[in-house]
C-alpha cells in the first residue's frame, strides 16, 4: 500500500474513502471498509487475517474459541489518520451492529515507514504531529463469538443491550498521555483518570 501525500485532504478525507470522521472526539481519519476498493496484495492479506489458520491462531493466543471473523468490516478495514487528527480514549462498541455478535478480539497492524515517536504513537488521544502528507496507516480487524463468559459482564448480567462507542474523557486533565492515564473502575462507572495535569 503505498503512500500517496498529494491525496491526503487537509480535512483528513482521502479519495475512495467510505467514511471520513470529522468529530471533536475522532477526526481527520478515512476508513475503507469495502474489499473491492482495496488493491490485491491488501485483499490477500485480509483473506488470510481472516483464515481458519489466523482466527485458530488469534483463539490459541487469547484463549477465547470460536472466534468470527467479520466479513462485513464493520468498524474495521482500512484506517487513515491525517496530521492533527486525533482519536480519544473510548471504549469500543461491544456488538456487532448487523448480527449482534459479541466483540472480543481486535487485531491492528501499523503500516508506516520511518514513523518515529514523537509523530504520535498507536493510541492517539495526542493530535497526530506527523508532518503535512503522511497519515497514520492501520489496518483493524474485528472478531466475535456468540455470547461470552457472564463474568466479563456488568454484574455477571450480559443480557443487556450493546452500546457504540464509549468515548471518555479523562479527569483531573485536559488531555491524557498513555503513559499517565489509567482506567479506574472504583467510583461507579468506568472513567480514565491521570494523577499528572498536563498544560
Ligand atoms: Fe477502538
Amino acid at each position: 500500500m503505498g503512500e500517496h501525500p498529494e491525496s491526503i485532504l487537509k480535512d483528513g478525507c482521502i479519495p475512495g474513502a467510505e467514511r471520513c470522521f470529522d468529530l471533536p472526539e475522532e477526526n481527520k481519519k478515512s476508513s475503507i471498509n469495502t474489499d473491492e476498493r482495496m488493491g490485491t496484495y491488501t485483499r490477500i492479506l485480509f483473506s488470510f487475517l481472516k483464515s481458519n489458520t489466523f482466527t485458530k491462531f488469534l483463539e490459541d493466543l487469547s484463549g477465547i474459541p470460536n472466534l468470527l471473523p467479520d466479513p462485513h468490516f464493520r468498524g474495521s478495514g482500512l484506517h487513515f489518520t491525517a496530521t492533527g487528527g486525533s482519536l480519544d480514549i473510548h471504549a469500543d462498541f461491544n456488538r456487532h451492529p448487523g448480527n449482534n455478535l459479541d466483540r472480543c478480539v481486535n487485531v491492528f497492524i501499523y503500516l508506516n515507514d520511518h514513523w518515529p515517536e514523537e509523530y504520535g504513537d498507536h493510541g492517539h488521544p495526542e493530535p497526530s504531529q506527523a508532518p503535512d502528507g503522511r497519515a497514520r496507516r492501520s489496518i483493524a480487524l474485528y472478531y466475535y463469538t456468540n455470547g461470552r463468559p457472564s463474568d466479563e459482564c456488568l454484574d455477571n448480567d450480559c443480557s443487556g443491550q450493546g452500546h457504540s462507542t464509549l468515548f471518555q474523557k479523562p479527569v483531573g486533565c485536559e488531555k491524557c498521555l498513555d503513559d499517565t492515564c489509567r482506567r479506574d473502575d472504583t467510583i461507579g462507572s468506568p472513567v480514565w483518570v491521570s494523577t499528572t495535569k498536563i498544560r
